[in-house]
């Protein structure tokens, strides 16, 4: 039986709040922010983003009535971020937060010791890969409101942020260990209560130290954070 054939069998007909169907929200994402790519739907690459898509948006959809805006440390090409920009839209007729998207758009950061991979059968990626055109990005947002797209390497990025900010969604996907401590060290305090902070490559066996710093990080504060079975690590705020 074909990896698509399960995919179907699992997402299709989920309906999210507002009956919204995830997998059609999920697939119009994949074709506006891959327009020259065909969806390989036997792909297990896919299948894992499909399932931490829908945890991205059930957990986007728990901090939906919270004041406050949204952040994504680590954009790439917009996925994540449309994918849950458009979800809102859906979810509400005018919104009135705003969105602010961080990424180099030089790729990957250094690689530091934390990131190396024990593994040798794991082919890792390289400082500058994973880099996307903010031109591009620009263009995918434009017909939305309230978008900020930021250029900049995380920390010295978040200088352009308003201090006062607050954020009820915080997505981190930077995949490496210093831009994920620093990330979480700028925002914890500006997240509100019941917001979310969530990172997708916790358990990912090409970038280890995303979990490195996350412990890190929520040790240090004594504070508990649950690893989620897509391989995301999620905090609510307390
Ligand atoms: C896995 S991609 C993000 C994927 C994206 N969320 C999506 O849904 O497709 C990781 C991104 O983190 C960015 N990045 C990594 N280290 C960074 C740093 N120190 N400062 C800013 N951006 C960084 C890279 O440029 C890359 O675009």
């Amino acid at each position: 039986m074909s990896l698509e054939k399960n995919i179907k069998i699992i997402f299709e007909n989920i309906k999210l709040e507002n009956n919204i169907d995830f997998f059609k929200l999920w697939k119009e994402t994949y074709k506006i922010v891959n327009p020259s790519k065909s969806l390989d739907l036997n792909n297990m690459l896919t299948a894992i983003r499909i399932n931490k898509s829908f945890y991205l948006c059930k957990y986007f959809i728990f901090a939906k009535d919270l004041k406050g805006d949204f952040l994504e440390c680590g954009v790439l090409k917009g996925f994540s971020s449309y994918l849950l920009r458009s979800l809102e839209d859906q979810l509400f007729k005018d919104t009135i937060n705003n969105y602010f998207l961080i990424d180099s758009f030089e790729g990957l950061s250094d690689f530091l010791d934390e990131d190396k991979s024990l593994n040798p059968d794991i082919i890792q990626n390289k400082k500058g890969d994973l880099k996307a055109n903010i031109e591009d990005v620009k263009v995918l947002f434009n017909q939305f409101k309230n978008v900020n797209i930021i250029k900049g390497w995380i920390p010295k990025v978040f200088e352009s942020l308003d201090e006062k900010n607050k954020y009820k969604f915080v997505h981190i996907d930077v995949d490496l260990y210093q831009p994920t401590f620093d990330s979480l060290n700028y925002i914890y305090d500006k997240v509100v209560k019941g917001g979310i902070i969530i990172t997708d490559d916790y358990r990912s066996p090409s970038f280890p130290g995303n979990q490195k710093a996350w412990e890190k990080y929520f040790n240090s504060k004594n504070i508990r954070s649950l690893s989620l079975p897509s391989g995301q690590a999620v905090v609510i705020k307390e």
